[in-house]
């Protein structure tokens, strides 16, 4: 027994790492997954990883700016037209500028509130018509340590990640009598593109970079479970709130950080 099957799953960020681990996830549970991405080449590239025939699940890539209302008008659209139905959303994009406070200039604290909370929000207000006519829905959107406790860098993905908090619970309990969940995870330091590489919406220098053996092992250091997380880690708790294990359970703000937080 696969834990989704019949599910149809739109990942956005699905290109990215944590979200590339959803999606292999997800289609391994039986789901039809969409990969909705800005990064093209990349979304394309990893659904071509999977089988493309009508009989078995799919997984199928969809271009998407999570900033933009009407793209994710075409998202819910081409959903509905290729499999008639949806009912879960991982939203796995963001966005980071490890800027000292004091540095964090008007353009970057709103391009980092626009993607990571109001992309959000309007994803959320356009799939919920959709969820509804399914008679159940479950959103997961994903937080961060910055969602549990300050930082002197970047006020702005501190505010939008804490913002999630109120984001996840207000759908929580606007949209639980149509049997709609939303939770949050909270990952601690996952070993992905976003805190090693050097990308336009996350830019890294060997300052921040964990691929300074000074900054991993700094924040090695902090986990008392010993290791940094990995996607994987991630995508086995969405996987469970995904499915109805979980059914139970909305609002909720759970951490995968190794017990950093604790
Ligand atoms: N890596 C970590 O340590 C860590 C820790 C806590 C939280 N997170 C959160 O996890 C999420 C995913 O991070 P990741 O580590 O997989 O990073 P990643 O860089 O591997 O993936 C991010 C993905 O988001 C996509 N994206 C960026 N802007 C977009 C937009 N406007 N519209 C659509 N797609 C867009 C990128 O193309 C990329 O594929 C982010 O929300 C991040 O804040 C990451």
């Amino acid at each position: 027994m696969t834990r989704l099957n019949n599910e149809v799953a739109i990942i956005t960020g699905g290109a990215g790492d944590i979200g590339t681990a959803h999606v292999e996830s997800f289609f391994k549970e039986g789901a039809n997954v969409i990969i909705a991405d800005i990064n093209e080449e990349k979304g394309k590239l990893i659904s071509k990883n999977y089988p493309n025939n009508t009989s078995e699940n799919k997984v199928i890539f969809v271009h998407h700016n999570s900033t933009d209302e009407k793209s994710w008008k075409r998202l819910s659209s081409k959903v509905i037209d290729e499999f008639g139905k949806v009912s879960i959303l991982v939203n796995c994009y963001g966005t980071n500028f490890r800027e000292r406070y004091i540095n964090q200039n008007l353009e970057n604290w709103n391009t980092i509130l626009n993607v990571n909370l109001t992309s959000v929000f309007i994803g959320i207000k356009e799939l919920i018509p959709f969820f509804k006519l399914s008679g159940k829905g479950s959103i997961i959107n994903l937080g961060s340590l910055a969602s549990l406790r300050g930082s002197e860098y970047s006020p702005a993905y501190t505010a939008s990640k804490t913002g999630l908090i109120g984001l996840t619970k207000s759908t929580a309990i606007a949209f639980a009598k149509d049997k709609i969940r939303c939770n949050l995870i909270c990952p601690g330091h996952v070993d992905t593109n976003f805190i090693r590489n050097n990308s336009q919406y996350s830019p890294n220098d060997w300052t921040t970079s964990i691929n300074n053996p000074e900054n991993y092992n700094e924040r090695l250091n902090q986990i008392p479970l010993g290791r940094l997380q990995t996607p994987q880690d991630i995508a086995n708790l969405s996987v469970f709130l995904a499915s109805k294990d979980s059914e139970m359970i909305t609002g909720s703000i759970i951490t995968v950080d190794g017990g950093i937080t604790i």
